[in-house]
């Protein structure tokens, strides 16, 4: 009995290390296929109006000012040419509460930017 106990557990453990070893992990790729500013960018930005209350460049109060803010051309948040501080840049250093967006939250921001940054 004590016999079969131990080639389960040696099965099942040697088992694992060949699946282990075959396994590919492949990159995780979001795609979205239309972003709202009003439905799907905005609300992401719920959180930074704590500091982003007309005291910085980007002022996310509400949803006009957020979005003046945004794509005014001399702000380079979005609009090129792009300032240091950019919105993607700031994200991608995982400024404050953007350290919490998914992989589709950042997808959606992308394609909002990609589709010209309408009032949507
Ligand atoms: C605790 C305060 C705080 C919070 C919360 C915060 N920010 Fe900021 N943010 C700053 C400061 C301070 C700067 C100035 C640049 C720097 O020092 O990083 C800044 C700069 C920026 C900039 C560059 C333009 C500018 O206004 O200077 C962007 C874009 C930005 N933040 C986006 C966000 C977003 C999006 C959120 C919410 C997810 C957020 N921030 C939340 C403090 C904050």
């Amino acid at each position: 009995m004590n016999y079969f106990i131990k080639i389960f557990v040696f099965l099942f453990l040697f088992g694992s290390l060949l699946s282990c070893e075959y396994e590919t992990i492949k990159p995780l790729k979001v795609e979205v296929e239309s972003a709202s500013f009003a439905t799907d960018v905005y609300p992401l930005f719920s959180t930074c109006s704590t500091c982003h209350n007309g005291s910085h460049i980007f002022d996310s109060r509400d949803l006009t000012k957020a979005y003046t803010s945004l794509t005014l051309p001399a702000n380079g948040l979005v609009v090129p040419p792009l300032t240091e501080n950019n919105l993607m840049k700031m994200i991608s250093d995982k400024h404050q509460g953007t350290a919490n967006y998914s992989a589709t939250d950042i997808a959606k921001i992308e394609k909002w930017i990609a589709d010209g940054y309408q009032n949507n």
